[in-house]
């Protein structure tokens, strides 16, 4: 009997604490973060420890937009992620290597026209040596370098549904060469006093 009870609050602490993951980490379910090719819901217990709740994070598994995007403070570290994570496969430029182009309208994984979906892509890989990044980078590089893959774009803004309006109105393709200096203000920026 009371071995009984015990097992049954053991349980109920536990199905109570696993919830509690669940929503720290967001709303997995209802933003439908699933991986790309399988379609299996994404498991973000996998996720590093480290750049789980930055505020990027949080608002991201809120909304499904990623706040780094054209947030200057930020693609300067989207960059450098970009060049040392991505680009031996995908180009410099983003222009495709081994693996496709990244800057362009065209999405084998329609999806990918989505934060929600680039972010999955990322996160849970795709096919061939397109691996899953859990492992390689926190859930905050990863919308850092969303961040960058998206400021690398060179097509249209009507192919560009991740641009909020004024974005899009202030949408100039890629240039090369771009520098992005060390204090810009946003969300990326060193906080204060640290
Ligand atoms: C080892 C090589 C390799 C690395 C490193 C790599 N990728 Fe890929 N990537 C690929 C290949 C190959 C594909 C094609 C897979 C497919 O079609 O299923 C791909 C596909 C993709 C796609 C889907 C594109 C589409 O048209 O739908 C995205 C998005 C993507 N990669 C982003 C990234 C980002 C961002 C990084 C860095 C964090 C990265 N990849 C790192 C090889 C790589």
């Amino acid at each position: 009997m009371t071995r009984n009870k015990k097992s049954a609050s053991i349980l109920l602490c536990c199905a109570l604490m696993s919830s509690i993951a669940t929503t720290a980490l967001g709303q997995s379910s209802s933003l439908g973060f699933h991986n790309t090719v399988t379609g299996e819901p994404l498991d973000f217990n996998e996720a590093l420890p480290e750049g789980r709740d930055t505020p990027g994070v949080k608002k991201f598994l809120e909304t499904g937009v990623d706040p780094y995007i054209e947030d200057k403070s930020c693609l300067k570290q989207g960059e450098q992620i970009f060049l040392s994570a991505c680009s031996g496969c995908h180009g410099h430029l983003g222009e495709g290597k081994i693996g496709p182009g990244l800057n362009d309208s065209y999405w084998t994984y329609p999806d990918n026209a989505t934060d929600v979906g680039l972010f999955s892509t990322i996160f849970g890989g795709a096919q061939a040596s397109m691996g899953p990044q859990y492992g390689n980078l926190t859930l905050d590089e990863m919308l850092k370098v969303m961040a960058w893959v998206r400021h690398l774009y060179k097509d249209g803004v009507a192919d560009a549904p991740w641009f909020t309006e004024a974005q899009k109105k202030a949408y100039k393709p890629y240039q090369q060469g771009e520098t992005f200096p060390d204090d810009a203000p946003g969300l990326c920026a060193p906080a204060k006093g640290k």
